[in-house]
């Protein structure tokens, strides 16, 4: 029976710039976005409170009806998904699925043919070394080359992410990283935030260098997922309706995502 939305969740506002690619690329499904403001960022904390908070909104995802949750977040991919879907799903909801942005961003390097790959992050994602050992997993012969950026969140949700003070933490970055791996090829804004810096970093990175944004490709690889899925394609709803969830203040949620959707949302608020 087809009555599950399409659940997605993030740290905050980053997933709603995947959200958006999924939802223009099939605007037909019904879909529930359940940001932990309250409780973020994630990109600093540890291993166990992130994959604790994540397997929480899963739950409460899982209990508004969703049969596949995405976490459109690379933290959480990178700290909690592999134990949730190994350890919890198994126990909680054998037949429901979620899904992370690390693989597909991966299977997408692959597809490109790179041979040495840049990952930017929050500090979470970059110590985890999720990308280097996905990355290694699926095509050992790719160099990798990985630089935390810890400023770039707080330039985009404080509104500064187009403003010239922002050029300063980007060029720092940038140069790191290309410093550490001169034959960089492809870079990965491996943060669901930093597409919106992608207009400024484009300024800083050589012009033969491709810059991986994850909403398309994320979008891309689910629409591929439910064709080799029928039967979870199945049971998601066609009714074309956005929900938005928050854990902290409705009203600065509903202003804030307007950064990231151009639109305005209505949202409720939640607790996990
Ligand atoms: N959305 C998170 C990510 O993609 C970053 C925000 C946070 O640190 O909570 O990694």
């Amino acid at each position: 029976m087809r009555n599950a939305p399409i659940g997605i969740f993030d740290s905050g506002y980053g997933g709603l710039t995947v959200f958006k690619h999924i939802r223009g690329l099939m605007p037909e499904y019904d879909y529930i976005y359940l940001g932990d403001n309250a409780r973020n960022p994630y990109g600093t904390r540890s291993f166990d409170v992130v994959y604790q908070y994540t397997l929480q909104a899963v739950e409460k995802l899982f209990s508004m009806g969703c049969e596949l949750v995405i976490l459109a977040c690379n933290t959480a991919s990178a700290k909690a998904l592999r134990t949730i879907q190994q350890k919890d799903l198994p126990r909680i909801a054998p037949h429901k699925r979620v899904l992370g942005v690390i693989r597909p961003s991966v299977e997408e390097i692959g597809e490109l043919k790179s041979r040495h790959v840049g990952i930017l992050g929050t500090v979470g994602t970059i110590k985890s070394q999720s990308y280097l050992l996905e990355i290694q997993k699926l095509f050992p012969d790719i160099k990798v080359t990985a630089e935390a950026c810890p400023m770039w969140v707080p330039l985009v949700e404080n509104r500064e992410y187009d403003k010239p003070g922002a050029d300063y933490f980007i060029r720092q970055h940038i140069n790191r990283i290309f410093e550490k791996g001169k034959s960089i090829d492809t870079l990965i804004l491996g943060c669901t935030h930093y597409p919106l810096l992608l207009d400024k970093i484009s300024n800083y990175v050589p012009e033969k260098v491709m810059i991986l944004s994850q909403g398309a490709l994320v979008a891309k690889k689910l629409q591929q997922y439910f064709n080799r899925h029928p039967e979870m394609e199945k049971r998601c709803s066609l009714g074309g309706c956005a929900r938005f969830y928050t854990t902290e203040s409705p009203e600065r949620f509903k202003e804030t995502a307007q950064i990231f959707l151009d639109e305005t949302i209505e949202v409720e608020r939640t607790e996990l």
